[in-house]
């Protein structure tokens, strides 16, 4: 096919539900990604948060390639030995608790919601989550999240979440009732414009939902899997959640979601009350392992943990040189960097220049590196950044 070809095929054959750049990428390898054209590309947002090891990391590839020819799929009624694994490696890195397997975000977010209903027995139900987050597009994952724009339109929403402003500890306390049963957040905010949870203000949550006997459920579908310097991102906090939920990064670029449980509430979704005919096939399980070991092999934490202030200090140059830029934040290898104005044409204008990029929430840049970055690609990639934020002043 021609690249027309494909445009046309979209036109004519897919929902148009995204908003899609015209690249069409053929190939990728680390940090790189060839498009059609065969013109080579710096990816700084590899697959939306998914490929936290670069594209096509050989430890996946021969995983993936190994499982391939042995079983690929093992429906929920039989015993895995890849789910056995993972799921103990999983606990290992986490807290004492038990993992649900699903498909995605949304659906290991389902997964926590559907857990709260039974931790509170019918008689408490409510969730209270934040403005600004993001939680999923599945109708109860979607009620979850705290941005109307995304919610328009799907009316009637799932009832009994209560939206509350994000860092206010006094508006959960206040708004905590005895119909509440759990609080739901990210750490940072990734679709909501890297928005980082303070300390203070998590501590404070930890502690009200011991007294009230509350769920925290931390939904770690975008920090997890070694994004913020740890593991995951709670690990920065000093915390255990009741809940933690996962997809994204951990299958490697193949489709996992995750929910874990800890394990005075685990056993509360008992056989038959839920389940995901995809959920935790051999091939992708092995994928995750695949994935886990070599982040810890590669000592890929210590590599974000070591060159975030790197990264820091150059988007901050950035800052100081345009005036443009409101303001840089971030953790690990997690980067927003707020415009005062729309950010798509930069997105755009880095792209053209062979960096790939994002922007969310309208005015935030969003970099999120591979794990494995160096000083010389995060020149480049702020190099690409320095002309377009150039070119979009001097407009
Ligand atoms: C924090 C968070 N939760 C949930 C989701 C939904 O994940 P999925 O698209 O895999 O359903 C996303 C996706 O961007 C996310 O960033």
């Amino acid at each position: 096919m021609t690249k027309q070809e494909v445009f046309k095929a979209y036109e004519d054959y897919i929902v148009p539900s995204y908003k899609r750049l015209p690249y069409i990428f053929v190939k990728g390898k680390g940090s790189k990604m060839i498009d059609i054209d065969a013109k080579a590309y710096l990816d700084f947002f590899p697959g939306w948060g998914v490929s936290n090891l670069g594209h096509c990391h050989p430890k996946v590839m021969s995983a993936v390639r190994d499982q391939v020819s042995k079983l690929i799929h093992l429906p929920n009624n039989f015993h895995s030995l890849q789910q056995a694994q993972l799921a103990k490696e999983i606990i290992y890195l986490s807290f004492d608790g038990k993992v649900f397997f699903c498909n995605s975000g949304a659906e290991a977010n389902e997964a926590a919601i559907k857990l709260s209903r039974k931790f509170g027995k019918g008689a408490r139900f409510e969730i209270i989550t934040f403005e600004n987050s993001f939680h999923g597009r599945t109708m109860a994952a979607l009620s979850a999240t705290g941005q109307a724009k995304h919610q328009e339109g799907f009316a009637p929403l799932v009832p009994a979440f209560k939206i509350l402003p994000f860092n206010d500890l006094s508006a959960v306390k206040s708004a905590v009732n005895d119909k509440t049963v759990a609080v739901m957040l990210e750490l940072i905010q990734g679709e909501g414009g890297i928005n980082i949870a303070e300390k203070d203000f998590v501590l404070g949550l930890r502690k009200l939902c011991d007294e009230k006997n509350l769920l925290l459920i931390i939904d770690e579908v975008q920090t997890g899997i070694g994004r913020t310097g740890k593991m995951f991102c709670y690990q920065n906090y000093g915390i255990t959640p009741d809940v933690i939920t996962l997809a994204k990064a951990l299958g490697g670029g193949l489709p996992i979601g995750v929910m874990i449980a800890k394990r005075n509430i685990s056993d509360l979704l008992t056989a038959g009350t839920h389940a995901s005919t995809f959920g935790g096939s051999p091939l992708v399980c092995k994928a995750a392992l695949a994935v886990l070991r070599s982040i810890q092999k590669e000592k890929l934490l210590k590599n974000v943990s070591g060159l975030s202030p790197y990264m820091q200090e150059k988007l901050n140059e950035l800052k100081n040189k345009h005036k443009i830029i409101k303001e840089v934040r971030g953790l690990g290898m997690m980067w927003g960097v707020e415009l005062n104005k729309e950010g798509y044409d930069i997105v755009n204008s880095c792209l053209d220049k062979g960096l790939i990029i994002n922007c969310t929430h309208n005015t935030v840049l969003r970099l999120m590196p591979a794990l494995d970055v160096n000083k010389k690609q995060i020149d480049k990639a702020v190099g690409i950044l320095d002309n377009s934020l150039s070119e979009a002043e001097a407009l």
